[in-house]
């Protein structure tokens, strides 16, 4: 996974604070558009937008760790959420979690060296009934075992 050059980032965010600019409050709107440009937020990024908003760079960098939305590194075309939480735990989800890692071959929000899949650890999907659950790609997967998250990940392109 590449990172976008700094050429790249600092023509981006000079457009996305441009088009915030008559807005209240635009860091997190331009926080969201720089991600959706890129996929995350580059560390490149940021002194260019506290510039921008006159505001210190650490200022800029406590939003984006703030809030588990924002990324600072490059994720992977898929993305497996795997619920870490009670409900889930209490119906097997600790097999699940060593499933997914297994299966993977990554640990808690790493990327696969092809860009290909980001695992993440959540902590309650609301579907707590259903548990162990997981989320693909945003899809919800439920009743899971060790052996049926191997299997739904196996599937993955
Ligand atoms: S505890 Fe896992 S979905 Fe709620």
């Amino acid at each position: 996974m590449t990172q976008p050059s700094v050429t790249e980032v600092a023509a981006a965010v000079d457009e996305i604070v441009r088009a915030h600019a008559t807005k209240e409050g635009p860091l997190l709107p331009i926080l969201h558009d720089v991600q959706a440009r890129f996929g995350h937020i580059p560390e490149t990024a940021m002194q260019p937008i506290a510039e921008a908003l006159n505001i210190g760079r650490a200022e800029v960098h406590g939003v984006v760790s703030f809030y588990h939305d924002f990324h600072t590194e490059p994720r992977g075309r898929h993305i497996v959420r795997v619920c870490r939480s009670e409900a889930c735990q209490a119906r097997g989800g600790l097999a699940v979690e060593e499933g997914a890692q297994r299966a993977l071959g990554l640990g808690w929000n790493e990327t696969s060296a092809d860009g290909r899949v980001t695992l993440e650890a959540v902590y309650c999907l609301g579907l707590c009934a259903s548990g162990p659950n997981a989320t693909i790609d945003d899809r919800p997967a439920g009743r899971l075992d060790a052996d049926r998250i191997a299997g739904l990940l196996s599937e993955l392109g």
